[in-house]
């Protein structure tokens, strides 16, 4: 499939954006606190299909040693096309000097296995929603 590759904020329908992380599961925030955390990021990368935003993810780093993936979400219907991995594989060499850290919805581990990822053992975390982090498998 034919798709364009864009890693500037300029343009993107924040509102779109926040539609296609609720529709796949994952948190989302009102359009504007969506551009604000994009336009804030090291690095953000949006996939096109025929003018068609199907597809994003996003890192926030030190750009000196320590990164993390957010947000890497494709549409239901161009899943398992090789879009997340296009998304991943324009973020990584952006933040190649970094370690670079993030956490799958239970079930998506095995995606980020297919880049390279291995489980962390000693992963912490501070969510706001805890206990609804706990409900959906995030933390013990
Ligand atoms: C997870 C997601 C980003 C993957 O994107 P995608 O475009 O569907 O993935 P790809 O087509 O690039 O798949 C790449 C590889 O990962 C594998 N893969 C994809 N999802 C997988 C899963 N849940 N478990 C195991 N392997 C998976 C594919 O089989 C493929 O392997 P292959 O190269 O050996 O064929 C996408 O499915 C998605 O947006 N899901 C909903 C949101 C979400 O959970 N995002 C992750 C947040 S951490």
């Amino acid at each position: 499939m034919e798709v364009d590759v864009k890693q500037d904020c300029a343009g993107v329908d924040w509102k779109a954006v926040s539609e296609t992380l609720k529709r796949v599961g994952m948190a989302y925030y009102e359009p504007d606190v969506q551009r604000k955390a994009f336009e804030a990021s090291h690095t953000t990368v949006f996939v096109y299909h025929a003018d068609r935003l199907i597809g994003f993810g996003r890192a926030i780093s030190d750009d000196a040693y320590q990164a993390a993936i957010y947000d890497c979400a494709v549409l239901p219907e161009y899943q398992g096309k090789g879009i997340g991995t296009t998304i991943m594989k324009n973020i990584l060499p952006r933040i190649s000097h970094c370690n670079v850290i993030l956490y799958a919805t239970p079930g998506k581990e095995g995606f980020y296995q297919t880049l390279g990822f291995r489980k962390m053992k000693t992963g912490m975390a501070h969510f706001k929603k805890i206990e609804s982090m706990r409900e959906r498998g995030f933390t013990e």
